[in-house]
């Protein structure tokens, strides 16, 4: 399995390149639109295509680069079936597998930051059948969790219960030793205390996350709202374009 971890700094987005090279099949996680050319020089060093596009959710903070991304390697787009975008894509359900050669994508629902959110348990068979890594999107990252309150007031403690859900009965069921890889890092202001370290592991994050030491429902819920910032009035147009992110027919 190859692996790369593509950082955007200037706000804090994290997304990812892998797959296995045995059988010349990778996957881009969560795509930038200013990361295109480093996605396909990726693939291109290691001779093998780009064969899968996950989203772990429909993105407000910046620009998906999805759309260049399918157009320059034809490979699908797969979101959560949730998805309430006006283009086609592949359809994802909790416990859906997708196979990348020796490796294979397991899909989680993890609603809570927002309807459609997903994270993806990746493992290498060729190593072995148990998981290696979890891509976490916006539900967990490294330091904190997900913000449950872009969905409007009235919906923010109904999301918080969705999150902790999500992340107390699903990412946490994960062993400890599950590598951690979240779509944000320090810088985005899409949490309230993000790691500047762009990953971690299950175990380390259930020790030491604050949110994750709110083991009651109740508490966690009243833990997520508290102190949220309001979000940037941008997030708005900005998931509105990657809701309708318009296809190309060929290759730019
Ligand atoms: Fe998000």
């Amino acid at each position: 399995m190859i692996f790369r971890q593509i950082l955007h700094s200037q706000t804090g987005c994290a997304s990812y390149v892998f797959g296995c090279t045995g059988k010349a099949k990778l996957a881009v996680v969560d795509p930038h639109l200013d990361h295109i050319a480093d996605y396909l020089e990726v693939a291109r060093q290691a001779n093998s295509p780009i064969v899968a596009i996950f989203e772990t959710h429909v993105q407000a903070d910046h620009h998906s680069g999805a759309a260049l991304l399918a157009a320059a390697t034809h490979a699908p787009i797969y979101l959560h079936e949730s998805a309430q975008v006006t283009f086609s894509f592949t359809p994802l359900k909790d416990a859906d597998v997708v196979e990348l050669g020796n490796d294979y994508v397991r899909v989680l629902h993890t609603p809570g930051h927002s309807a459609d959110s997903i994270s993806l348990v990746v493992g290498d068979r060729v190593r072995t059948e148990t998981p290696w890594l979890v891509f976490t999107g916006d539900t967990l990252f490294v330091g904190d969790v997900g913000r449950p309150d872009l969905h409007g007031d009235a919906n923010t403690a109904l999301y918080a219960g969705q999150l902790y859900d999500s992340l107390f009965n699903k990412l946490l069921k994960l062993d400890d030793m599950v590598e951690v890889y979240p779509s944000h890092f320090s810088g985005s202001v899409c949490g309230r205390n993000m790691s500047g370290k762009p990953s971690s592991t299950i175990g380390f994050e259930r020790r030491f996350n604050a949110a994750l030491q709110h083991t009651d429902r109740e508490a966690f819920i009243a833990f997520v709202q508290k102190d949220q910032t309001p979000a940037p009035p941008e997030f708005t147009t900005i998931r509105q374009t990657n809701l309708s992110l318009q296809m190309r027919e060929t290759a730019g």
